[in-house]
């Protein structure tokens, strides 16, 4: 049975109305427990466009497969759940379309970044610093590096670095000081909470905890699951996807992946003119994609208070518009 606690999708309503608009290909790079996936499939049956419809749900954590796949069951003919990194989008798409002689031309895709509730609340994942279990943080439990790696491997500078860009942390250099010495005291560091009891000990009381103890275990996050690299590549990738008039919709959850996500989707919006006063009258390469969203979309006050997490949502959608390519020659 889906559980009913395992993951609340966010701003699920606007997602629909934004990405489905005919029959095609639909990826949900971030299946999760598969909530905007079933949200989609739903809109896909009343709209009767789900004949000709084909959902791609890609997790790089089993148990949201898992989960996702429970909660999809009555759309399991037009749904296909891959275990794999949004990394691959590109790949996994040609294979799965390959596989069913479609072609490889996708009308909507969705990444709804970060991790589920249920990877935070579960305390043997070790996302997070209210629970007690092993400083893991892997979201794909089969990769390499884990949190506990990183803290007992990095020296204090790559410590303090990483906790400064990922965690925009200003006490990163003394508390990358106090690891390192508390390392060198008591040995290997492998628990939420002995890393908790660290930046407790060294912040200094109030608030400024819990926010320090946010931003260093985020940095850790990112860094164990490489997510704003990965972002990077998925975004380009997920683009060349995308059939003419195709979307693409991208929550995130803080400044560092919504800046990535602003920045990409302008840069793909805009055409190159040359250098300046050279006055050509087509652009050396047009524009790809057009914003769908001028400003990001937010959570309503009512979603925030049945839904926590939507209240640092931010929403972005582009349209593709053309293929890439010189101005010149199309
Ligand atoms: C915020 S949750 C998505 C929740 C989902 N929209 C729902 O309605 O249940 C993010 C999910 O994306 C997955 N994820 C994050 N980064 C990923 C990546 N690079 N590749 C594949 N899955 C990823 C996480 O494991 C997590 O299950």
């Amino acid at each position: 049975m889906a559980q009913d606690n395992f993951h609340e999708p966010v701003l699920a309503s606007e997602i629909v109305s934004f990405l489905v608009r005919k029959p095609g290909i639909y990826v949900d790079g971030t299946l999760g427990g598969g909530g905007h996936s079933l949200a989609m499939l739903r809109a896909l049956f009343d709209a009767g466009f789900l004949e000709g419809s084909l959902l791609i749900g890609i997790d790089q954590d089993e148990a949201a497969l898992r989960e996702a796949g429970e909660k999809l069951q009555e759309f399991r003919a037009a749904s296909v759940l891959i275990k794999g990194n949004f990394l691959d989008i590109e790949g996994i798409i040609k294979r799965v379309c390959g596989s069913k002689g479609l072609e490889p031309k996708v009308a909507g895709i969705l990444l709804d970044l970060g991790v589920s509730s249920f990877q935070i609340d579960t305390a043997e994942r070790g996302f997070s610093y209210l629970r007690e279990g092993p400083l893991d943080m892997r979201m794909d439990i089969d990769a390499p590096l884990s949190a506990a790696d990183i803290v007992n491997s990095y020296d204090e500078k790559e410590l303090a670095r990483l906790f400064y860009r990922y965690g925009e942390e200003p006490r990163s250099r003394s508390i990358a000081r106090a690891i390192v010495a508390y390392r060198l005291k008591n040995g290997l560091i492998s628990r939420t909470q002995e890393l908790a009891a660290i930046i407790r000990d060294n912040a200094h009381g109030g608030e400024r905890v819990i926010k320090t103890l946010s931003r260093v275990f985020q940095a850790l996050r990112i860094e164990v699951n490489a997510e704003l690299d990965v972002l990077g590549g998925v975004l380009y990738d997920g683009v060349d996807c995308l059939d003419e008039h195709g979307r693409m919709a991208v929550i995130s959850y803080h400044s560092l992946e919504d800046r990535i996500v602003k920045q990409f989707f302008a840069e793909k919006a805009r055409s190159d003119w040359g250098p300046k006063g050279v006055g050509l009258r087509e652009p050396l390469a047009w524009g790809t994609v057009t914003p769908v969203t001028r400003k990001p979309v937010v959570a309503t006050q009512q979603e925030i208070a049945s839904n926590s997490r939507a209240r640092s949502a931010k929403l972005r959608v582009i349209e593709k518009i053309r293929q890439g390519g010189c101005g010149v020659c199309q």
